[in-house]
């Protein structure tokens, strides 16, 4: 497995320069290329109807392409495409399904300069977060492959009385209905795709309709590794009613759904609502994410890992840092040092090396980061600010960081680069931990200290879902740091982790009187 590499607060990451340099040729030609993206239904592309243009992000005068959204209709056909061919491929060996997901790795790395391309034009991602974001969706690929293949090849042989055999095997549940976010937009959407088809079942998927275009070449790779086309149907759409609509529908088998809380809780009423059978669903949602950092910490490894995790990505990660919590012995030494990364902070074109923060994703995006920023010049003081690009055609917004009193202050995922920092006296550590968990999101939690016993004291009191202790909280890496969420941040499925294929399968026993 590859790994993801992490942003390096002066830039670009010195590890994968060599790797780089002949990418950074292939690159140049597609960087005027435009995509066409519309619905796949049973391998036929339409690309005929509502048709609307891609902008990028960090440039408006660059047009990246046409999507076609799905219609009403599209959405019936799909499903029941994938429903009347559920039987067959749930009946294909696992080696031949794994296989296809090892084809698939290799494609996508045959074909990276160019999805790297399409990540910084569609999606606004920096050099560095687009190649994490094409190695990561390899990674799962590869690492879902394997695991598919040793957990679902073979029977267990259950011991029973004589005269009779058990065995117990897993199958795949049916239509699994896959959605997801922006953020990731090649990553995590092949990441959810593939676990489900190699689990055994047919895939619905529907991306975020910013991010249609990579989806969709994500989809032509995984028919050209040879996924049967009547097993992945594809429906680019607005969430609201395209994605209601599947999710309502009772042929489905499952639903895995990353993004915000928000949506998260809206499908859960919609399946709650819905008639025919009670099924999976799995939601890996936004965060409220916080670091502790004590008086023993080294304060130049902290505001390394505070910035990296912040506002690496334009702090458009579920992962990131939103709460600091500082002692208050060594907060003015750690701000001060804050304040003077941030200033090198380089926000701009993420196609270029020495981009640290690109773009958000869009104007809609912009605007709530902004309305937020000005409540907090309300409410807050303004530690430190970044400086924005002086020629902008881009959804561009300037790292900061505000000094609050209370987590409580904040009601929302804030989901851009937006730091708030809480400083607390080392008595009211139980109060701070109670603020954590009364917010009620559990995602990723820092921990900054050289006291082991103060570490292993906070980990166990967090309902958290990932911790990291003495490093940056972002860029968990698919099977090391299995990743996910519980609380108002999802149901608890960790992906890239050795049990998340279980969550699309079902377990079935066969009992023979021999
Ligand atoms: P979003 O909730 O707006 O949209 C996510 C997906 O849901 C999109 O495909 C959208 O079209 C669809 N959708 C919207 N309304 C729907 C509905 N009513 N029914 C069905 N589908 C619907 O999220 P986003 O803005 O795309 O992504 C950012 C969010 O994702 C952040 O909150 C972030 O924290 C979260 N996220 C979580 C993880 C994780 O692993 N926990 C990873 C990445 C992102
Ligand atoms: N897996 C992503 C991270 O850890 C969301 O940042």
């Amino acid at each position: 497995l590859y790994g993801s590499q992490r942003l390096n607060s002066k830039g670009f990451n010195i590890a994968i320069q060599s790797e780089w340099q002949p990418l950074a040729e292939q690159r140049q030609t597609f960087m005027h290329h435009q995509w066409q993206a519309g619905p796949l239904i049973n391998g036929k592309p339409l690309l005929d109807k509502n048709v609307e243009p891609v902008v990028s992000p960090y440039n408006f005068d660059d047009k990246v392409g046409l999507v076609s959204w799905a219609t009403d209709e599209q959405v019936t056909k799909a499903v029941q495409v994938a429903y009347d061919n559920w039987a067959s491929w749930n009946i294909t060996p696992v080696s031949e399904r794994a296989a296809c997901l090892q084809r698939v790795a290799d494609l996508l790395e045959a074909n990276m300069a160019e999805l790297i391309a399409l990540c910084h034009r569609e999606a606004g991602k920096t050099i560095q977060d687009s190649i994490d974001e094409t190695r990561e969706a390899v990674d799962f690929c590869r690492y879902y492959g394997l695991l598919g293949q040793q957990m679902f090849g073979a029977e267990q042989v259950m011991t029973g009385p004589t005269g009779e055999s058990n065995h117990l095997y897993w199958q795949g549940r049916g239509v699994f209905v896959c959605i997801s976010p922006w953020n990731f937009p090649l990553a995590i959407f092949m990441g959810q795709v593939v676990a489900a088809l190699v689990s055994g079942n047919t895939v619905i998927a529907k991306p975020a309709e910013q991010t249609s275009l990579i989806a969709y070449r994500a989809v032509e790779l995984l028919l050209q590794a040879g996924i049967p086309s009547n097993v992945i149907q594809f429906l680019p759409g607005d969430g609201a009613t395209i994605g209601a609509k599947l999710v309502a529908d009772e042929r489905i088998g499952g639903v895995v759904f990353t993004g915000s809380t928000q949506t998260a809780q809206a499908i859960n009423r919609t399946l709650a609502a819905r008639k025919g059978a009670i099924i999976p669903f799995i939601a890996e949602t936004g965060g409220q994410n916080a670091m502790i950092v004590d008086s023993t910490a080294l304060p130049e490894q902290v505001v390394r890992d505070v910035v990296q995790s912040a506002f690496a990505s334009a702090g458009q990660r579920c992962s990131a840092l939103r709460v600091l919590f500082v002692q208050q012995d060594v907060a003015p030494r750690i701000l001060q040092l804050l304040a003077g990364a941030m200033a090198e902070l380089k926000v701009g074109d993420p196609s270029a090396l020495s981009t640290d923060v690109g773009p958000v994703i869009d104007s809609d995006a912009r605007q709530l980061l902004i309305r937020h920023i000005e409540q907090m010049q309300q409410e807050a003081e303004v530690i430190a600010k970044g400086a924005l690009p002086s020629a902008q055609k881009g959804h561009f917004v300037a790292p900061v960081a505000f000094k609050i009193n209370s987590m409580a202050q904040l009601e929302k995922e804030n989901f851009g680069p937006i730091l708030h920092v809480v400083t607390y006296a080392a008595q009211a550590l139980d109060q701070l931990l109670e603020q954590i968990n009364q917010a009620g999101y559990g995602l990723t939690l820092g921990i900054h200290t050289r006291n082991e016993a103060t570490a292993e004291y906070i980990d166990r009191r967090v309902r958290i879902g990932n911790v990291y202790i003495n490093r940056n909280q972002i860029g968990a890496v698919v099977g090391v740091q299995p990743f996910g969420g519980q609380g108002l941040s999802g149901t608890g499925p960790k992906a890239g982790g050795p049990h998340y294929l279980y969550r699309f399968a079902t377990e079935r026993t066969r009992t023979v009187n021999t």
